[in-house]
């Protein structure tokens, strides 16, 4: 990957600006995770409806494939993972309905934002399962984001 260290520097940065605003911006980072996202937390159906608000809403930034854009930072692969390791999907969601999409952020409803989530979990290759993921943070906080258990 070749914008990996700039992409590294970003998420670094990332890490520490929100080390320093987190205290009462992420209501969904204090609880403790009950469930994971190893364990199938949405369905194929809501990624699938999830894939046409993307490329609706983020496709122009983050690329057809996820892969990320001269800016944007690429939402596929080890990058997404990684950073997002020993969070949950609460924070991410949070995260992602208060800066994203980058010009107007907060302007597509939760549903829509839970949609989208999904069709990312769904490209980074987490199992689907029976039931959506809902758009609730409270929910969403107790599923732990982790790299593939062996
Ligand atoms: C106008 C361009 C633009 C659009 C549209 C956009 N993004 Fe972004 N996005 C960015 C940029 C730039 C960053 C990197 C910001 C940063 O690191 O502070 C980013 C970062 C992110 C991140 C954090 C990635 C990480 O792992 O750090 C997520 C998640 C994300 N965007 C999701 C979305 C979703 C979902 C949409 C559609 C609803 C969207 N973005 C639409 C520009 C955009």
């Amino acid at each position: 990957m070749t914008n990996s260290r700039p992409a590294l520097a970003r998420y670094l940065c990332a890490l520490f600006c929100l080390a320093a605003s987190s205290v009462p911006l992420h209501q969904a980072a204090a609880q403790p995770t009950t469930r994971s996202i190893w364990e199938g937390i949405y369905t194929e159906v809501q990624a699938d409806r999830g894939r046409r608000l993307y490329l609706k809403e983020c496709k122009e930034c983050h690329g057809e494939d996820l892969s990320g854009g001269e800016t944007a930072a690429g939402l596929i692969g080890k990058e997404l993972v990684s950073f997002w390791s020993e969070s949950s999907v609460g924070v991410l969601f949070e995260e992602m309905r208060e800066t994203m999409p980058e010009e107007t952020p907060g302007k597509l409803s939760d549903r829509v934002y839970a949609d989208i989530l999904a069709y990312l979990f769904e490209a980074n290759r987490f199992p689907a399962g029976e039931e959506e993921l809902e758009p609730n943070v409270d929910r969403l906080a107790r599923i732990g984001i982790s790299p593939k258990p062996e």
